[in-house]
């Protein structure tokens, strides 16, 4: 079975290009232009949900000059692609503290959401100043403010930052690192892992692709015997 929703852990650019006497500002350029080329191949997989690991709650650490490229690539991209995304029924998604982000940035990210609303190709989820335990210390206040005296699994569900998105199924990590690094940790509880050596810019569609075939061979059994697939057939 195909994943309805692939996250993606998107490192390496700074090694791509270092390893090429490159500023790391260039790997990110890169790193960009392969973003927007996954958002392609992941619509003609027949994938529902893609989200893409962007920029996390710990990337604030990282020298200035570097963020700030790394915002203003993104409205740049943003800005040059929109024709593209309605053309394709891209609905974009931001996921994280946005309202923390430069106030342009902020605006953009809204503007993108509300003009893309409608469209229903594929939805692409930027996890953009995201951190999992932010996004579940966000969840425990907004319930508090609400006054809600309980939680359980799926009404704190509700307070997170996209509800209505299913959970990953499948989490790709590139450059060989084997963490999550702060991805999504209560929405990936179940997901089915894949790391992979290659950096970033050098992500190919037939990585994409064999991503996508060893997560087929998984058997997914969310803590009982059989997967669920399999009882239904
Ligand atoms: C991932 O590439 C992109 C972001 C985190 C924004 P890195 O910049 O982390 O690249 P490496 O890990 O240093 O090679
Ligand atoms: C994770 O990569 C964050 C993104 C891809 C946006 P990092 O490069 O920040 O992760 P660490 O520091 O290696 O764990
Ligand atoms: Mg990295």
């Amino acid at each position: 079975m195909k994943p309805l929703h692939v996250g993606i852990i998107m490192d390496g650019n700074g090694r791509w290009a270092q390893k090429r006497g490159l500023p790391r500002i260039e790997g990110h350029r890169r790193g960009a232009l392969k973003a927007e080329r996954v958002v392609e191949w992941a619509a003609q997989e027949g994938i529902k949900y893609l989200t893409l690991y962007a920029f996390s709650t710990e990337n604030w650490k990282r020298p200035k000059e570097e963020v700030e490229y790394l915002f203003s690539l993104l409205a740049k991209l943003l800005r040059k692609k929109f024709n593209k995304l309605m053309k394709n029924g891209v609905r974009l998604r931001f996921a994280g503290r946005i309202h923390q982000l430069p106030k342009e940035i902020y605006e953009l990210c809204l503007e993108f959401e509300e003009k893309t609303k409608n469209n229903s190709m594929i939805q692409v989820i930027l996890a953009l100043n995201y951190g999992g335990r932010a996004e579940l210390v966000d969840a425990f206040n907004k319930a508090i403010e609400s006054g809600v005296q309980k939680l359980d699994e799926s009404t704190l569900r509700n307070f997170l930052y996209l509800p209505d998105v299913p959970d990953p199924d499948l989490v790709i990590r590139t450059s060989g690192e084997k963490r999550l690094s702060n991805f999504l940790i209560w929405q990936i509880a179940y997901s089915e892992l894949y790391f992979t050596k290659k950096l970033w810019p050098d992500f190919s569609r037939e990585d994409f692709k064999k991503a996508l075939e060893d997560f087929e061979k998984r058997q997914r059994r969310f803590g009982g015997l059989v997967c669920p697939k399999q009882e239904q057939g």
